[in-house]
């Protein structure tokens, strides 16, 4: 198969790269669709809410140009990367209420140091569960909305032209890469750490699934193991022979406390499993000839980590 790989030069885009080479597939980079059977679209912008425009118009916008080439071009399978960020806070647990999906935390709390989602109709402190692909969608920031806004487009495009799309909402992903240097909050946020070859291979499922023409599916993508932000951040100063990183007690607008999103539709209708267990994917970390490998970890706004 020839696939077009938008993107493909940046952290999971490169990976997917090599995985399509390593399975006989032929990759081509750019974003013209033309000539080939399918499109990989991983291309991103990311900033604050002073961006808007700019996510929009990379993200939405640039979408758009790409789905109309596909139809005039005949190009009928389509594989975005999603976020789990556009389920917000995502799926929690009151002990009175049972199943809540708790709204933004207001900026009071926060700056108090109140850090976790409360029930909205008890005040109760909220226990995280699993976030499904049927929770209801409430990203938090700008890229999450933009996220969301790339799954519907993608599911027009299905209909109009009755080609398969698949939004994959990756989790935490995760590679060799430089340290977090602080640690937001206090560090308790959980999060699901999923490894970049994994995140690849979920996606070589997906381009080679077989799903009904006109469908758009969303499947969570996570490897199912939960961690916290600050435990993820001592294991890879820990690999890399640094100091722990401590928590900051700062936060940022549009982070959310815990997301960790089930992946069982992923591995039961995709037949994909993680492979790289959460020691080995950390041990990547450990210097290499006294240098680290280009920081990948540090840039994405779903991790909770800021350079200082
Ligand atoms: N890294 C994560 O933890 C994570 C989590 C959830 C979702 N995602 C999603 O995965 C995808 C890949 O993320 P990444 O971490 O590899 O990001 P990345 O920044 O390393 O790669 C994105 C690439 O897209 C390119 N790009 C941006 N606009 C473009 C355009 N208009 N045309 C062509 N290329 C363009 C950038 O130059 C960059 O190389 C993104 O869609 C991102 O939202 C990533």
């Amino acid at each position: 198969m020839r696939v077009l790989v938008t993107g493909g030069a940046g952290f999971i885009g490169s990976h997917i790269v090599a995985a399509l080479t390593a399975a006989g597939h032929e990759p081509v980079l750019g974003a013209d669709p033309r000539g080939v059977d399918a499109v990989c679209h991983q291309a991103d912008v990311v900033g604050g809410f002073a961006d808007a425009p700019a996510m929009v118009a990379g993200n939405n916008h640039a979408t758009a140009v790409l789905l109309k080439a596909m139809a005039e071009a005949k190009v009928l399978r389509l594989v975005q990367a999603g976020s789990v960020a556009v389920y917000g806070e995502g799926r929690h647990h009151c002990p009175s209420h049972g199943v809540v999906h708790p709204g933004p935390r207001e900026v009071a709390d926060l700056a108090a140091g109140r850090f976790e989602p409360c029930c909205p109709w008890c005040g109760t402190e909220l226990r995280p569960g699993l976030t499904g692909e049927d929770s209801p969608t409430r990203p938090c920031d700008v890229h999450a909305a933009t996220k969301l806004a790339r799954e519907h487009l993608a599911a027009s495009w299905a209909r109009a032209t009755g080609g398969t799309a698949i939004t994959l909402r990756y989790h935490d992903v995760y590679g060799a890469g430089d340290l977090p240097a602080q640690v937001m909050e206090d560090g308790r946020q959980r999060r699901d750490f999923v490894h970049v070859k994994d995140v690849a291979a979920a996606n070589l499922r997906a381009l080679e699934a077989d799903r009904p023409r006109g469908s758009h599916s969303a499947y969570n993508t996570g490897s199912g193991e939960p961690r916290t932000v600050g435990e993820m951040a001592a294991a890879v100063a820990v690999a890399a022979g640094r100091p722990r990183p401590v928590a900051s007690g700062e936060f940022r607008l549009g982070d959310v406390r815990h997301i960790t999103a089930d992946s069982a539709r992923l591995r039961r209708e995709l037949g994909w499993a993680p492979r790289v267990r959460f020691a080995d994917g950390v041990a990547e970390f450990r210097r290499a000839g006294g240098r680290c490998e280009p920081a990948f970890l540090l840039g994405h706004p779903a991790f909770g980590f800021v350079r200082v």
